[in-house]
């Protein structure tokens, strides 16, 4: 595996790669790599001849209280996953190589993101947006890999691809998860043993409320009503918000009778977690 850090090298790389007509699957991440990267990864490798992940804590989206300082980091252990996941090139560019000064443009998202995580971390989407257009302009995947535990933030980016005429195919996959349902997270570290287990419960939680869809309850406010009071009644973090919208357009429904989201975000003493389900079962 080789690992790059300026963006002229990594250029360049990838003109080798496309001048011998490879395919180019593309992972991004923030690196403190778990079995949720990895599968992104594994899964590119084999729709690609070339994965490239990149690995980059990415400070503009971060809000000022949020946790860019506190993000892990472990860079040595990054690299072995990533090499033996299959990644042929991991990009590391530091925080000058990528904003070298201060940027006169910035993305700006309009729709999508007045709701979930959205509405609680302003700015935050149109963060990942910047990062991610400068991304994809130096590495010029063909395919991108992103996984359904941020459902929002796939859902910002096939908009990303499709009004900005990206030739990409945008691949989402399923929510990797520890054994007792808790979805796998970089912050995860930042969890008491306690907590931990408590967090189990956004998953059970939101698996309430696919039930009592799947029992014929078609009305949000009850399905929320009740996957708020489950997931209250087990943990000691705050509720960021419960919420059932249509996915991926992300808007209110009256009733369930497409493709929803119902999703949840909890505020622990040192991290912020999470969790959704994508139903089309209804
Ligand atoms: P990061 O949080 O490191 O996540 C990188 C990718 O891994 C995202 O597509 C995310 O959805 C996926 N992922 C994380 N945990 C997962 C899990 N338990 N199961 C499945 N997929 C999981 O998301 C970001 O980084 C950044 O916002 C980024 C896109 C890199 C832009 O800076």
């Amino acid at each position: 595996m080789k690992i790059i850090r300026t963006i002229q090298d990594m250029k360049q790389s990838i003109e080798h790669y496309r001048d011998l007509k490879k395919q180019i699957g593309f992972v991004p991440t923030m690196g403190f790599l778990h079995e949720g990267h990895l599968n992104l990864m594994r899964e590119a490798t084999k729709e690609n001849d070339v994965v490239v992940a990149s690995i980059f804590i990415n400070p503009l989206q971060f809000g000022p209280n949020e946790d860019f300082e506190r993000y892990p980091k472990d860079e040595q252990a990054d690299t072995l996953h990533a090499e033996k996941a299959g990644v042929d090139v991991l990009f590391m560019p530091t925080v000058t190589e990528m904003y070298p000064k201060p940027m006169l443009m910035q993305m700006r998202i309009k729709g999508r993101t007045d709701v979930l995580c959205g509405r609680s971390r302003p700015g935050h989407f149109d963060g990942v947006l910047t990062v991610l257009t400068k991304l994809f302009h130096i590495i010029s995947p063909d395919k991108v890999y992103f996984g359904l535990k941020d459902a929002q933030q796939t859902a910002v980016v096939d908009a990303l691809i499709d009004d900005f005429n990206f030739p990409i195919e945008l691949v989402g996959l399923p929510t990797v998860r520890e054994a007792n349902g808790l979805a796998k997270s970089s912050r995860n570290v930042h969890l008491t043993k306690q907590e931990r287990n408590e967090a189990a419960w956004l998953y059970k939680g939101l698996q309430q409320g696919q039930q009592l869809i799947r029992n014929g309850e078609h009305y949000p406010d009850n399905i929320i009503h009740l996957v708020t009071k489950t997931i209250e009644q087990h943990i000691s973090g705050k509720i960021d918000y419960v919420e059932l919208l249509s996915y991926p357009s992300l808007e209110f429904v009256s009733s369930i009778d497409q493709q929803v989201i119902l999703a949840t975000a909890v505020h622990f003493d040192k991290a912020r977690l999470i969790d959704n389900l994508i139903l089309d079962n209804y």
